[in-house]
């Protein structure tokens, strides 16, 4: 980025909306007008959109009437803070399959009046019955593979509505009922499925046909809501209301905990009241790095968003990525051999602060990085066959993002989740809402992979009252003490590597907010020794990465991103919301 203050725009001269949609269409096409490079194939695609801008602040997030509750709250008074949550609340009613009540997340935020970056740690923890074992087979030594991931057993303690009432009564300018407001007419007046949704609901749907509360609201006259039918939820209305006026007390302590306890032991779970009673939110201190003069602030862990990005950044801050180009193959390859190296050190050296002593000043310092480093080749690829030792020396880790800067420079971004598609499928039919299984990011058993394929060590192991090792990775950008980008994604461990890869099309690349979240991607995680490579890439690019010695396996990848960008000398707002999904940016204020 030249002038982080001033963003240059770099959009190709063959951005026409007419030509680009062919190109979506056919990729034949594409490689018909970008003749010249490859950084032209890249910018073709990620010309497509160009960003939403405004002079009063902006929201971007995965929905559109998320993203119209945020501008709604910016425009009534309330900060970043109060627009987050209200965008998470309409996620909760419009995207319940991603992210919703009965589910976890993170948040950071940074107000102007003292400049400090804050996170809040309002992941789901373990209930006190479980135990490392509890999804092994002890006849088999095998995994319930099932019970793992669906069903009561796979729900871990929400704190999803604990974190948002935690957020507007410290940092909130306006009251929760005001805030909570528009995600309540949105239940209750219903709203038009959108083809994400309702194909969700089809593909879920011998599930809800056979359940009486789940076809009332997602089945009419025996067949599921179709994408522009109305999906009217006015029990979770209800449970919406109610959490505005007691502030989530009958949540954890009241009628609404023991109905979910109820419902997880009914499906086979063992969460009971004293769990949702004894549920904690944490507050900590970010991982905070610089990256060519740019402070990058993320998730600590239960996370391993921001120790990866970390290490990642500071493995490739000695290589020449801006003279190599966007989209080369050796910057693909390099890119590819950061994310390598850190993954393999996330499997073994992360999990839940508060149960280990995590190494992770030693995993996120330069000295560290140095020594990483040297194990690339720029020409070949050199498999990583373990996690590294940064002790060695001195003994001493399905959701919606989103992302706003309000007026004033405050900044806020969260990625909440229910992890994977109506998370555990546990449905607590009073309140309306799903219950999550993120207890799948734990590691269940040494080298079994997760649901993602991550390996995880013994560190990531259950115990009770711990928190499951996570890739959400909220993060703030400031420059010269001045804010600058709010972003996020969502996709497991593609998350660290998107917003990673945003982060260097940004900031080495100098490409516009838009442009930086739609240029194609890679994902490496370590295992499956698999390089993913976005469709999009050229084909001679795949070819020579896989003559460099990677695995290459080319797929669209599933991992959305939601951005917003301040220019603080022009005072601009740019906001960016992933052209890979259904979510819009949206301004606050006339224009
Ligand atoms: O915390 C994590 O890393 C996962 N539970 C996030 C799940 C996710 O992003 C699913 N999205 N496709």
């Amino acid at each position: 980025m030249n002038n982080p203050n001033t963003l240059k725009f770099n959009i190709h001269p063959t951005n026409i909306g007419a030509i680009i949609m062919i190109c979506r269409r056919n990729f034949q096409v594409i490689l018909l007008f970008a003749f010249t490079t490859q950084l032209c194939i890249s910018n073709l695609y990620a010309a497509y959109r160009a960003p939403v801008w405004s002079e009063n602040g902006m929201a971007a997030t995965p929905h559109i009437a998320a993203t119209a509750a945020a501008v709604e709250v910016l425009e009534a008074g309330g900060n970043a803070v109060d627009a987050v949550v209200a965008a998470s609340f309409a996620l909760a009613v419009v995207e319940q399959y991603h992210s919703g009540l009965g589910g976890g997340e993170f948040t950071l935020l940074r107000m102007v009046k003292d400049a400090k970056v804050r996170v809040l740690d309002a992941r789901e923890s373990t209930p006190l019955k479980s135990s490392a074992d509890m999804f092994m087979n002890p006849e088999t030594d095998e995994p319930y593979k099932e019970k793992y991931w669906l069903g009561g057993l796979a729900v871990g303690v929400p704190g999803s509505v604990a974190g948002k009432v935690e957020l507007i009564a410290k940092y909130g300018n306006l009251p929760l009922k005001e805030v909570i407001a528009p995600a309540y007419k949105l239940a209750k007046n219903g709203f038009k499925l959108d083809r994400v949704y309702a194909s969700s609901i089809k593909r879920n749907s011998d599930e809800f046909a056979e359940d009486t509360d789940l076809a009332k609201v997602f089945m009419s006259k025996g067949l599921p809501l179709k994408r522009g039918q109305v999906l009217r939820q006015p029990i979770l209305a209800n449970t919406l209301q109610k959490i505005g006026k007691d502030k989530g007390k009958s949540f954890y302590h009241g009628e609404m905990a023991k109905n979910i306890s109820d419902a997880c032991i009914a499906h086979g779970g063992i969460i009971e009241q004293k769990d949702m009673a004894n549920y904690k939110l944490r507050w900590m201190e970010p991982i905070s790095f610089n990256y060519h003069g740019y402070d990058i602030h993320s998730m600590p862990p239960p996370s391993s968003g921001g120790v990866c990005l970390a290490m990642i950044l500071n493995i490739l801050d000695e290589f020449p990525l801006e003279y190599l180009g966007q989209g080369s193959t050796e910057t693909y390859h390099l890119i590819a051999s950061a994310f390598e190296l850190a993954f393999a050190d996330r499997s073994h050296w992360l999990g839940d602060p508060d149960y280990a002593d995590l190494p992770v000043k030693e995993l996120i310092s330069q000295d560290y990085a140095d020594k990483l480093r040297k194990k690339i080749d720029r020409f070949s690829r050199i498999p990583v066959d373990g996690p590294g030792n940064p002790r060695l020396k001195k003994p001493a880790s399905n959701t919606s993002h989103i992302s706003v800067i309000d007026k004033d420079g405050n900044m806020c971004a969260m990625t909440t989740s229910v992890n994977s598609s109506f998370g555990s499928k546990v449905f607590v039919p009073e309140l309306g809402i799903f219950l999550n299984n993120t207890m799948v990011d734990f590691s269940i058993a040494p080298d079994q992979p997760d649901y993602f394929g991550l390996i995880g060590g013994n560190v990531n192991r259950i115990q009770p009252g711990k928190r499951p090792l996570s890739s959400m990775s909220p993060t703030l950008v400031t420059y010269q003490g001045k804010p600058l980008i709010a972003l996020g994604s969502v996709g497991g461990p593609r998350i660290i590597t998107s917003v990673c890869q945003i982060l260097i099309n940004m900031i080495d690349y100098s490409n516009n907010i838009q442009a930086a979240v739609d240029a194609p991607r890679i994902h490496m995680q370590w295992k499956p020794d698999l390089l993913y490579i976005e469709s999009e890439v050229a084909p001679e690019i795949v070819e020579r990465l896989n003559s460099m010695g990677w695995i290459m396996r080319q797929q669209p990848l599933w991992s959305l991103s939601q951005a917003v960008y301040k220019d603080s000398l022009n005072h601009y707002f740019h906001g960016a919301s992933d052209a890979r999904g259904v979510g819009s940016a949206g301004p606050a204020g006339d224009r």
